[in-house]
């Protein structure tokens, strides 16, 4: 197996990433850092945030006219949707340049395509394409997944969807993918649901932009809230009840092309927020990230463990909220999390883990059982991964609790082939004595293309192909 090595200038400590080679796709990253530990500093962009990535390729499609994207995220998650769109008729220019080019169809015209859809490892590229493949008259659409997506419950929007009248069939009574689906004219109705998810949100909203009359989802606390801002910006009639959590689009709806800027990812950010907590001497500012209060949950979580994090240059980009965010080490506490701030770092909640394991006291995160239908089953993998490494994880039905202050030891860990997994564990070695190796590493592409490179960079490492 071949190597391309990031070295330190001091032999001791090393990021080494395995090639991919011809007999498996998969890849290890070993990391090694001195006793001492290692400070980061410096200023990093983070790529963008990936829930905005989605949505703009998405409304750019069944929008009038053309949608210009800056600082897309190149991820191979929104690289899903956009070959999902592609695939139904919607001309996107090559995602590798600056600003993408998104020629809209308009509502009601994306094209019945002559293969299965293929959304890879992206929940979000299908339940919320779901929502407009079911509204689309006279067209029949296949929908599939890698094996993760795959297994998980596509009956959280199949079942409201099959409410406003769609046709929608798959293995196992209509619970998983893969999919098919009749296109239909539907139903407006009133969705109160059971779970605070953007993509049960997000889906019956598209849904509803064909539907004459209003569609409403009530949820129990708020979620991301970027499909609204968005939304609104191309046109929709919405309106939004913060009191009660819900949300009512108007259809038929008329979505027009934008320009849009995609702040960075504040899930993104959040890795480089807990290394620079948890290593002493780091002093480092991540650059133009997202701080949506949908989305700002880490920070909330972080700052009462009293992690040093300052919002500097807070700004709007195209409707949403960003800021650069410096964070400084600083000795951490325990905390107790649950209730309405979950769904608010709900992504996060891998990388919260870490922190904790460096915050003196047990770290309880309650209420957060959606971790359990991630792309992975995040609880369990968290528990037996961290324990390999030394820590004491204890898992429960809804959550962790996390002990601090225990020293890790580096050894072979699993991504379980989720990205934030991936990530996560590597932020653990910063502090883990001796050599940590992380299987299946080449998940954190999905969000993260760059993760190994801007870790080295952060550490001030010299790359060495
Ligand atoms: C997302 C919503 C969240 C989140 C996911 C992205 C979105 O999922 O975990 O990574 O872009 O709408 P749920 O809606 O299942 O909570």
């Amino acid at each position: 197996m071949g190597y391309g090595s990031l070295y330190f200038p001091s032999m001791t400590a090393r990021i080494q990433l395995s090639q991919p080679a011809p007999a498996t796709p998969h890849q290890t990253l070993t990391l090694e850092f001195p006793v001492e530990g290692v400070a980061l500093g410096g200023r990093v962009q983070i790529p963008g945030d990936k829930s905005i990535s989605h949505r703009s390729l998405m409304l750019g499609a069944i929008a009038q006219g053309e949608t210009r994207i800056q600082g897309l995220l190149l991820g191979e998650d929104p690289r899903s949707t956009a070959a999902c769109f592609q695939a139904l008729g919607v001309q996107i220019s090559p995602l590798e340049e600056d600003w993408v080019t998104v020629q809209g169809v308009g509502l009601g015209h994306l094209q019945e395509p002559v293969d299965v859809l293929n959304a890879g490892n992206s929940g979000t590229t299908l339940r919320l394409m779901l929502g407009l493949l079911a509204s689309h008259p006279d067209r029949f659409f296949t929908v599939t997944g890698d094996s993760s997506l795959r297994s998980r419950p596509m009956d959280r929007v199949i079942q409201p969807l099959s409410q406003m009248g769609a046709q929608i069939w798959g293995r196992q009574g209509n619970r998983l993918a893969p999919l098919a689906v009749r296109g239909m004219g539907l139903k407006p109705m009133h969705y109160h649901s059971p779970v605070a998810s953007a993509q049960v949100k997000s889906c019956l909203l598209l849904a509803g932009l064909m539907t004459e009359g209003a569609t409403t989802v009530t949820e129990p606390s708020l979620s991301r809230d970027h499909s609204e801002r968005m939304l609104r910006a191309f046109g929709a009639d919405l309106t939004v009840d913060p009191e009660t959590c819900s949300v009512t689009v108007h259809g038929p709806a008329i979505l027009t092309g934008q320009t849009i800027i995609v702040p960075g990812d504040m899930s993104s950010a959040a890795f480089w927020l807990v290394a620079g907590a948890i290593t002493p001497g780091s002093d480092l500012v991540v650059e133009n990230v997202g701080i949506n209060p949908t989305r700002t949950g880490i920070l909330d979580a972080l700052q009462a463990m009293e992690a040093d994090i300052t919002l500097e240059n807070p700004r709007e980009v195209t409707g949403e909220p960003a800021a650069d965010l410096r964070v400084r080490y600083s000795t951490l506490q325990a905390g107790q999390f649950g209730g309405d701030l979950i769904p608010r770092m709900i992504d996060e909640i891998p990388i919260l883990a870490i922190a904790a394991l460096f915050a003196s006291g047990t770290t309880v995160i309650t209420d957060a059982a959606e971790l359990r239908v991630k792309e992975c089953d995040r609880i369990t993998a968290m528990a037996t991964q961290l324990a390999k490494l030394g820590a004491k994880v204890e898992e429960r039905p809804d959550g962790l609790a996390i002990e601090g202050g225990i020293p890790l030891r580096g050894n072979v860990v699993d991504s379980c082939g989720d990205h934030r997994v991936a990530m996560s564990l590597a932020i653990a070695s910063l502090r883990a004595q001796g050599q940590t190796q992380i299987q299946r590493a080449e998940a954190a592409a999905v969000s993260y293309p760059s993760f190994n490179q801007t870790l080295a960079h952060l550490c001030g490492l010299a790359l060495v192909n």
